[in-house]
């Protein structure tokens, strides 16, 4: 005895109290897939027979039936059953999540069923409560397929009962094994002859019947075609394109699903009483002229379609009005209703034609929904969803997706068949992708590939702030620079950091040979700019815009320019560049004034007033000698300090005094460069300072193998020299790119940096070199700083794969948004 279950479905088991309800569940399904009474009662009373628990015992059951079916998986709800409000309740549940409800039915004779509980020391029941049971399951044998049950198993006696077997069936929508390619054609509309050019600009070869009528047609490389529906109606062969493609999804060489003017052709044939509008009238005329086996044809046909299909691996959904993600292969009313139909608001627009809901806007589903019903001038991908109607009928196109590889390939129509109520064909506009706060907003759980990390609702909401307030477009805001780690603070004499260390750190992470860049005092700065211009932006290490409209244009006027040939050879119309926008006093002006130069000033005022008193009084006999060797090196210490920040100050007007060094290519059209080594990226850089050196400002650097002390040697000397002229520091890199992994495939961090004994003095104060100072700070931690710096980094690097993968731009923007919030962690701001 086979009993037919869908794969996905909430299976109600009928039976009274000893039929063996909870005996069949345990020998055909997992214990977690079965939802007993019994157990629910005993986890709200203790106490599993306690019956004024039942009511909370099942709504509880129902909410864990719901959890379960929601993320899509079979639900077996052992209880008696037995009562319609009972099983009202399961349905209930069953369609609320669009599965089909089945019931398994156990019919024992109560006798045996009393012998056996008589046997049993959980149940004390009388008698009467089993006869009232079994009248009960009587009447509600025949309710079974009123109620909504959609398969109904009845097993009569022990026999079957214990003969019976569990054989899963496929929902009809799920055709995941099947992998195309496929070509996906777009709503054709009684276009035969655009649809044969279709097939043949698409490979197809023609199959006719004698009176030279396509009938069916064959791909060389045994492709198949998916049509999204709506083959009738409005254009000027609807018979011709039915007949073309029945024979193809009769030959195999095809797959249909429904669309709407199909739908309503058929209520018609069924002689329903439809509206003759929208072009019905025309196709019928057309099929006037056709015998009664052809329409009885089409009528099956169309009777037979399947609303929509799950394909290639559960990678691709075909639904002709498209379909949210909770729906994917499901099955039930409303299920149907959206792929053909659509959702709408009940508005009506300023043509009259209904206002629809925009499901594709908030689409988050990793599988791509391949649709057609509203006409659009051009397909656009929106969110991993993309509309083929291209309005044909119209005068338009007929479009066809090819997949996996997801190109467009479209024929024009011959001419407008039919005149559109709404305009289609004006100025395309850019379709909202539609980034939501609930992609970003409260605590939320990010794998990115490289690893996961956790948002906190804190973190998020300060980003949030940044993100709406400063930031820079989002949709433009692709990626941002991770922060750095400095090397391990070393312990050469008079030195918190120097290169032996960063050498060693990296020689550690399994690295062999490393690019030391010269690290420019100056402001992070993301450049995107494209060949024409649109969509161009610089920001900031927290996604904020330069200086104002005008003067960013005015530099990304002036790297476009540069990086003109750049595009051309790499063959991308756009390029993300990574950089430091020089002087630093460009954009901290503020903080120099208000935070360095004042303790630099005060110093200045204040030593040598004491030094000279302390002059006085030295003149007087008095022993201060102690006292003015402690100022003497105070007031060198200051003039140190002084000298530090004002090397990073340079007048700037307008854009004159501004440069930019460019140190990374990130990523262009449809490609992320991480993988690039540095060589590669600093060729390009100087490049971009050959065609404009007033603008850009070279990258200085040196290659180290780090199994040779000599070259080691070499880029410690150039360090101390680099350093010893006022330079910042140098950034140490795995010479390989920016996606280097060590063990285990880890990440290893993109950069360390090792910055000069001056410069550290602003950000250590002015007495950091004392020994004292030294060997406490050698002390700092410096664990949490390089976490953040590699999580900021894996980050960036998923963002960077996810753009050139083309994931919609929510994808993107959750990683980025992650970087932002991460920057919130509560780090040492001097590291
Ligand atoms: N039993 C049996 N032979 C079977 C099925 C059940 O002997 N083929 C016994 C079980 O071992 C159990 C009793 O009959 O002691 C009742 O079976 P059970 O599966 O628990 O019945 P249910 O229908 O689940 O009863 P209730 O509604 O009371 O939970
Ligand atoms: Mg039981």
């Amino acid at each position: 005895m086979i009993i037919d279950v869908p794969e996905l479905s909430l299976v109600a088991l009928v039976g009274i109290s000893g039929s063996g309800k909870s005996t069949f569940a345990r020998a055909h399904f997992k214990p977690t897939q079965v939802l007993s009474s019994d157990f629910f009662r005993g986890l709200i009373a203790d106490d599993e027979n306690d019956q004024s628990a039942s009511a909370d015992a099942f709504e509880t059951l129902h909410y864990v039936a719901g959890k379960r079916l929601t993320a899509g998986r079979l639900t077996v709800v052992d209880a008696t059953n037995l009562q319609a409000h009972a099983r009202a309740g399961l349905v209930k549940v069953a369609r609320e999540h669009d599965v089909l409800p089945v019931a398994i039915v156990l019919d024992v004779p109560e006798a045996l069923a009393w012998e056996r509980t008589q046997a049993r020391e959980d149940r004390t029941f009388d008698r009467r409560v089993l006869t009232r049971m079994s009248r009960d399951l009587r009447r509600s044998l025949n309710q079974l397929a009123k109620e909504g049950f959609r398969k109904i198993h009845v097993l009569r006696g022990v026999d079957e009962i214990a003969a019976a077997e569990i054989r899963y069936e496929k929902l009809f929508n799920d055709r995941k094994d099947e992998h195309g390619p496929f070509d996906i054609i777009g709503d054709v509309h009684g276009c035969r002859a655009e649809l044969e050019a279709l097939l043949i600009e698409l490979g197809w070869d023609l199959i006719r019947d004698e009176a030279g009528r396509p009938v069916d047609a064959v791909h060389p490389d045994a492709r198949k075609a998916v049509f999204v529906g709506d083959l009738v109606d409005r254009g000027p062969d609807s018979p011709g394109v039915l007949r073309l493609v029945m024979g193809m999804v009769a030959a195999g060489h095809a797959i249909c699903v429904p669309g709407n003017h199909e739908q309503k052709l058929a209520r018609k044939l069924n002689g329903r009483n439809v509206q003759l509008t929208h072009g019905l009238p025309e196709t019928l005329e057309q099929l006037a002229a056709e015998d009664d086996t052809f329409v009885a044809e089409v009528r099956t046909f169309i009777e037979g379609l399947v609303s929509h299909y799950v394909l290639d691996d559960g990678k691709l959904v075909v639904a002709h009005a498209g379909l949210k993600e909770a729906y994917h292969g499901r099955a039930s009313g409303r299920v149907r209703s959206f792929a053909l139909y659509g959702e709408t608001t009940g508005e009506t627009d300023e043509y009259g034609l209904p206002v629809r809901y925009p499901w594709a806007r908030e689409y988050r589903g990793s599988a791509a929904v391949v649709y057609g019903h509203v006409p659009t001038p051009t397909p656009e991908w929106i969110n991993n969803t993309i509309c083929l109607d291209t309005g044909c009928v119209f005068g338009g196109r007929l479009t066809a997706l090819r997949w996996p590889s997801r190109e467009i390939v479209a024929v024009p129509a011959a001419k407008e068949y039919y005149a559109p109520v709404r305009p289609i064909f004006a100025a395309p506009e850019k379709p909202e992708q539609g980034l939501d706060l609930a992609d970003v907003i409260g605590r939320r759980h990010i794998d990115f590939g490289y690893g996961t990390t956790t948002v906190p609702a804190e973190n998020a909401a300060a980003a949030l702030e940044v993100m709406g307030r400063f930031a820079v477009d989002p949709e433009t805001l692709v990626w941002l620079p991770p922060t750095m780690a400095p090397c391990t603070s070393s312990t050469v004499d008079g030195f918190l950091e120097h290169p032996s260390s960063a050498f060693a750190d990296l020689r550690a992470a399994g690295v062999d040979r490393v690019v030391c860049e010269e690290k420019h005092m100056g402001s992070r700065a993301v450049v995107r700019v494209s060949v024409t211009g649109a969509g161009d932006a610089i920001w900031t290490r927290t996604g904020r815009p330069f200086f104002g409209p005008d003067l960013d244009e005015a530099l990304l006027a002036r790297v476009r320019a540069a990086a003109a040939p750049i595009f051309a050879e790499l063959e991308t119309d756009w390029l993300l560049i990574d950089a430091e926008l020089l002087p630093w006093s460009a954009k901290a002006g503020g903080l120099i004034r208000d935070h360095y130069a004042r303790v630099g000033a005060a110093g200045r005022a204040a030593l040598p007033v004491a030094l000279s008193l302390l002059e006085q009084a030295a003149g007087r006999g008095l022993d201060v000698a102690g006292l003015r060797d402690r100022l003497e090196l105070r007031s060198a210490e200051i003039d140190g300090y002084s000298a530090a920040y004002r090397a990073y100050v340079k007048p700037t007007d307008g854009l004159s005094g501004v440069t930019l060094a460019p140190f990374a290519f990130l990523a262009g059209a449809g490609v992320s460069y991480a993988k690039k080594n540095h060589d590669w990226h600093l060729a390009l850089a100087d490049r971009l300072v050959a065609a404009d050196p007033e603008i850009f400002t070279p990258t200085r650097r040196m290659i180290v193998d780090l199994a040779d002390p000599a070259s080691e040697a070499a880029a410690t000397e150039w360090w101390l020299t680099l350093t010893g002229a006022g330079g910042e520091g140098m950034v140490v890199k795995p010479w390989a790119g920016l996606a280097v992994t060590g063990e285990k495939g880890r990440l290893v961090q993109p950069g360390v940096k090792c910055r000069g004994r001056e410069y550290l003095r602003i950000i250590y104060g002015p007495e950091y070199t004392r020994p004292e100072q030294l060997d406490r700070l050698r002390q700092r931690n410096l664990g949490r700083k390089r976490a953040l710096a590699l999580r900021e980094h894996g980050l960036g690097l998923a963002a960077l794969d996810r753009l050139a993968e083309g994931a919609p731009s929510w994808r993107v923007h959750e990683l980025v948004f992650a970087i932002l919030a991460a920057e919130s962690e509560p780090v040492d701001p001097r590291l």
